[in-house]
């Protein structure tokens, strides 16, 4: 076959230099055969989008063309002609095909139409479908966009340790990290663990969240964020979590409650508006297949303002909707935290629009938030979204040292593991707050696809690390 240099599919759709000769590689969505020609529709993933190989069957021979079936890897050489076809501007009219890889019978992505369970177990195999590829470009665009804003907004991207020995929400939800023989655990008289002698000389896990650590490189820096994966050893099996996810934590200096809102909502409305613009064909496929109101409603967020309503506000109105006959599974009462339920009806039902609520009772708040004059509610910012309920959780934070070791002895955390991050406190302290985003809870919203697990593209959950 003549050597020429490959053109990407997503190129190629875009040429307009007609007769001239190109080469394509890529994976065969579908080859139809009928005697007079053939139709071999070709992605190579840099776009939802195939380009159309047609084929004289009298030029080739019969049996190679039979083993081009779908999943099978080829690479051609043809002249790029002006497409007859609706829909495609251009074609290509084969010359040369190579088979790279052929695709057998019982390759798992064969049929159309399979269901996302179906394809989870083929995990490996699901990132060569339409769905999962349109997916996958817009999470990479999405990180992009999130770098982007905040470059442009001045703050320093900061690298937070994955291995930790404290826990930053305190739910102790983590997964431990240990090079200890576990079949033979050393204990001391009381029958605990000694650390003495593991990897780190203490106990250590994975972090649940790069904040406290976010806190000390803004009390530096500034502004600061950080991109990465957390853990968290939470047995929840729903369509909302996962083992090990990516969050963004943005850490900021002097900045209060009402600065700290006006951050989620610019850089929430940043990365839509970023989808919206950059990610034109995927969303289109995705409106088209998955979640016919997908677009509209990106467009919508990114239009509204967000509603700001502090708790309190928002149990009166869940209390509103309960006496006037709306049924919740759990029952609502100030102090409570909210379920799922109760943030999508506030979001979907009552406001129809995303809501950040504020001035949560300090007791179903992680320690370091903010204690309001009133000494019962804190300084907490979630911001609450159509389809997904909690997309954001943050706060602005204790600033005030004795505040802050009151709520530490209260919550019985083990001070001495903290003593670091008191001293933020200590010297020189100063207003600060931050937030994180699950990743994978904005994915799904821009995507529209309704589990997390769909998001990623090997998800880890109670029960499964396959991949
Ligand atoms: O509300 P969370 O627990 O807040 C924190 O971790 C803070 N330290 C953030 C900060 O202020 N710097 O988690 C933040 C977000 C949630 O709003 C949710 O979007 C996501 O992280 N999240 C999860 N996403 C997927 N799977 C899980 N198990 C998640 N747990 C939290
Ligand atoms: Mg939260």
């Amino acid at each position: 076959m003549e050597k020429i240099s490959r053109t990407k599919v997503v190129d190629v759709l875009k040429c307009t230099d007609f007769g001239a000769v190109v080469n394509v590689k890529g994976w065969v969505r579908t080859h139809r055969s009928s005697k007079a020609v053939d139709f071999i529709a070709l992605n190579d993933g840099s776009t939802i989008k195939n380009v159309q190989v047609v084929v004289d069957p009298a030029k080739f021979d019969e049996n190679t063309l039979k083993q081009i079936t779908t999943g099978a890897c080829i690479s051609v050489n043809g002249e790029l002609v002006e497409s007859q076809g609706a829909g495609q501007t251009v074609e290509i009219q084969c010359r040369e095909i190579e088979v790279y890889g052929l695709c057998g019978s019982d390759y798992p992505m064969q049929k159309k139409g399979q269901s996302f369970e179906y394809m989870r177990q083929y995990a490996h195999m699901r990132l060569r479908t339409n769905t999962f590829g349109a997916v996958m470009r817009i999470r990479h665009n999405m990180a992009i966009a999130i770098h982007r804003y905040f470059h442009e907004h001045g703050f320093f991207y900061f690298h937070t340790p994955l291995i930790t020995a404290s826990d930053c929400e305190g739910a102790g939800q983590m997964f431990q990290v240990t090079t200890k023989n576990l079949y033979d655990l050393k204990k001391d008289d009381e029958g605990k663990i000694i650390y003495d002698d593991d990897f780190f000389g203490k106990q250590a896990s994975l972090t649940v969240s790069g904040q406290l650590e976010g806190e000390l490189g803004a009390t530096a820096l500034g502004a600061i964020y950080t991109f990465g994966p957390t853990f968290r050893a939470e047995n929840s099996n729903t369509p909302r979590h996962l083992a090990e996810f990516w969050m963004i934590e943005p850490e900021v200096a002097f900045i209060d409650l009402n600065g700290l809102m006006d951050l989620e909502e610019d850089f929430i409305k940043y990365c839509v508006q970023w989808a919206l613009d950059k990610c034109q064909d995927d969303l289109e496929f995705l409106n088209k297949m998955v979640d016919k109101t997908l677009i509209e409603r990106l467009k919508s967020v990114v239009a509204d303002s967000f509603v700001r309503l502090p708790y309190t506000e928002g149990i009166r109105i869940l209390e509103e909707a309960v006496a006037g006959g709306r049924k919740f599974e759990f029952p609502v009462s100030w102090g409570m935290d909210l379920a799922s339920e109760h943030e999508r009806y506030l979001v979907e039902e009552h406001f129809r629009k995303p809501v950040i609520m504020t001035d949560y009772p300090k007791e179903i708040k992680a320690f370091y938030m903010k204690i309001n004059e009133d000494g019962r509610t804190v300084q907490g910012t979630d911001v609450l979204f159509p389809q997904i309920g909690e997309i954001i959780g943050g706060s602005v934070r204790e600033e005030n040292y004795d505040k802050l070791m009151g709520e530490i002895e209260e919550r019985n955390i083990p001070m001495k593991d903290m003593w670091w991050y008191l001293d933020t406190r200590k010297y020189g302290t100063c207003p600060h707050g931050g937030f994180g985003l699950g990743f994978e809870r904005l994915i799904l919203f821009v995507t529209g696809m309704q589990n997390i697990r769909d998001v990623i593209p090997f998800p880890r959950t109670p029960k499964t690390a396959e991949f």
